[in-house]
């Protein structure tokens, strides 16, 4: 559930009028409902109620300040996969020892920063890694707390670049492997072992590929502990999905959380999550304006202020996203491409959507846009990163604004021979 409705044919992000918000801010922007993020939130961690668990957003969904202080706020923790989004997440106030770091290529930089930052726990993806953290940590006479990120050979996940549980995905350390990486880690004197983590994919919608993958994980954790090896944490890493408006509607986060109460009760161990869509997705929108309406040949588009470069979703893994007039509009429904300005012709939100008609000027919002839009975002043929804005009941905040065309350009020089 989020709140983003109609009031009287407007629509409203929570107490604000989106088409007064456009006129104000600029077109196109996203939008995001304060509300609806510490709902998300709390339907996520109410869910693990009784459980000793960690929810660390994750935060290259949506890594913007504000939207990470107002998880912070509910007690959040944070999952990070570089040392800009460590130090995101220590700037909104999230407690170093409430943050994982995940990732397949961290460098020596990025995991110094983290040491000394006093993480929570490096989820390690392989044996080079493990050596690096290992003496990294020696240097600083440290001791670097670790899970290993075992790769469970699963399949899951919406879509095949969002899949990362199956042998042939980069990600973790090989089943088979996983047992003698741990061993030769306990006899390391810069690494303290304490975990075992797991990620299989992302915008799953189904509990089947969890359930597979978390069985074979507390299995693993029988075997480790039958070597000796203490296990106290388990992280199971995020990938649970969300209604697109189209596909399957994925398990509600108390099922989920049924499942893994029922998988890991007789494990006694701490819980570590790191849900990024679940949080941000439906949370946001991107709000654009119709440039033109122009009856092609063969089809007839939408032209609209956004593209491809602030929405990467629909171009790269054919996501599908709702489309939702701002005014509501009795009109009987044609169908449209709705379309950016972007010089590809993959720069495209919806193909042969079914709309009442619009025209120039009008506003258009697309739904769920809160994850994986903004981070993805890029200034391909020189469009400026949009603004986002964080509404809360009737009020709203520009989190973070459009740059000028001298801010875009400010890092180019021109060598001296050009001068
Ligand atoms: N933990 C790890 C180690 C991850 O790699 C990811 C996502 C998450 C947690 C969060 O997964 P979530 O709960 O959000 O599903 N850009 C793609 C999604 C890429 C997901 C990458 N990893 C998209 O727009 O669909």
């Amino acid at each position: 559930m989020h709140h983003f409705a109609y009031r009287d044919g407007r629509l409203f992000a929570e107490d604000v009028d989106l088409t007064a918000l456009a006129d104000a801010v600029g077109t196109p922007f996203y939008v995001y409902s304060e509300a609806t993020l510490r709902r998300h939130y709390r339907v996520f961690a109410d869910a693990f109620t009784g459980a000793d668990a960690l929810v660390a957003y994750s935060v290259k969904a949506n890594s913007n300040i504000a939207v990470l202080k107002v998880l912070q706020s509910e007690g959040a923790g944070a999952d990070v996969v570089s040392g800009g989004e460590l130090a995101r997440a220590l700037k909104a106030g999230i407690a170093p020892n409430r943050i994982v770091f995940s990732g397949v290529g961290k460098t020596r930089d990025e995991i110094a920063a983290a040491i000394d930052a006093g993480i929570l726990q490096f989820n390690v993806e392989s044996a080079p890694e493990l050596h690096v953290i290992d003496a990294i940590a020696r240097e600083k006479n440290k001791r670097a707390p670790i899970a290993l990120r075992v790769n469970p050979d699963v399949a899951a996940g919406g879509h095949e670049k969002i899949s990362t549980g199956k042998k042939e995905d980069k990600f973790g350390v090989s089943w088979n492997q996983a047992r003698d990486l741990y061993r030769e880690a306990r006899k390391m004197a810069g690494i303290a072992v304490q975990g075992v983590d797991i990620h299989i994919g992302s915008q799953i919608d189904n509990l089947a590929p969890f359930e597979a993958a978390f069985q074979k994980v507390a299995a693993l954790i029988g075997d480790l502990r039958a070597d000796g090896c203490a296990i106290d944490t388990l992280d199971l890493g995020g990938g649970l999905g969300i209604p697109y408006g189209e596909g399957a509607i994925p398990p509600h986060p108390d099922d989920y959380a049924a499942l893994i109460k029922r998988v890991t009760a007789p494990l006694n161990v701490k819980l570590i999550f790191e849900p990024g869509r679940m949080i941000a997705g439906n949370a946001g929108i991107l709000l654009s304006r119709v440039v033109y309406a122009k009856e092609g040949e063969a089809r007839r588009f939408l032209i609209i202020d956004a593209a491809m470069n602030d929405l990467v979703r629909p171009a790269m893994y054919d996501a599908y996203h709702d489309i939702w007039p701002v005014a509501e509009n009795a009109g009987e429904k044609i169908s449209y491409d709705i379309v950016g300005p972007v010089c590809e012709s993959s720069d495209r939100f919806a193909k042969d959507r079914a709309l009442a008609p619009l025209q120039e000027g009008d506003l258009v919002a697309i739904m769920s846009a809160g994850a994986y839009g903004a981070v993805q975002a890029s200034q391909y043929n020189t469009r400026p990163l949009i603004p986002e804005v964080l509404v809360n009941g009737d009020q709203y905040a520009i989190i973070r604004r459009r740059p000028s065309f001298e801010e875009m350009t400010a890092h180019e020089t021109a060598p001296d021979w050009l001068r």
